[in-house]
């Protein structure tokens, strides 16, 4: 887990062979999920939007939904240099619409306003400091843009709201077709 020179953490990035297991595993058991989740954020991504998928990982979801929808343009960020070269690899036929970037989600690289919605599938539960993750993240949406979260029960959701800029939607159980070990809440927050 990295830290920075104040001492706080970042998260957890997955690095090294941990990131190509995880490609691995990704590209091979995990696309019916990714399917599903990829449906659900196409059916409410507005026309033409520009789309956040924080702590991308491999690029998985992103890789199903760009088939899904052309319209779209797409931005990942991780906290791991590795999972972005897989991400790299993995969305070699979105390069003309897609950016990636290895970052914090407690400090985006990203300008004020920029996107109409961020999603994220499970990775806020690695986040250091989720409130600094959602402040940003709100940051970076427009006022009324959506925050969309894929995450286990355990994930810090009450902490996106903290403060953040981010007011709380709704909270949905998401049937991701994998039985109870990938028991997964949908959170939704939208920027104020
Ligand atoms: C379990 S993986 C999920 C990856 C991908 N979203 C998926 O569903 O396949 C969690 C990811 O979150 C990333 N991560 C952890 N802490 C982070 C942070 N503070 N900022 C951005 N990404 C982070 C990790 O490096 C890892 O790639």
């Amino acid at each position: 887990m990295p830290h920075d020179p104040r001492g706080h953490s970042h998260g957890e990035a997955i690095e090294g062979r941990h990131s190509r297991g995880y490609d691995r595993m990704a590209r091979l058991l995990m696309k019916p999920l990714y399917r599903r989740i990829a449906k659900d954020v196409a059916a409410s991504a507005p026309q033409g939007a520009t789309l956040l998928d924080v702590g991308t990982g491999p690029g998985i979801l992103l890789a199903a939904l760009g088939p899904m929808r052309p319209d779209l343009r797409f931005v990942g960020v991780d906290l791991s240099a590795d999972m972005i070269d897989h991400a790299r690899r993995n969305l070699a036929d979105l390069r003309d619409r897609l950016e990636l970037h290895a970052a914090d989600v407690a400090s985006l690289p990203l300008d004020d306003g920029r996107f109409d919605l961020v999603v994220s599938t499970y990775s806020s539960h690695h986040w250091g400091d989720p409130e600094a993750g959602a402040a940003e993240i709100a940051r970076v949406l427009r006022r009324g843009g959506r925050f969309v979260d894929y995450d286990f029960p355990r994930a810090p959701f009450d902490a996106l709201t903290r403060r953040s800029g981010l007011d709380r939607v709704r909270a949905t159980r998401f049937k991701t077709g994998l039985g109870p070990l990938m028991k997964t809440l949908r959170f939704e927050a939208a920027a104020s």
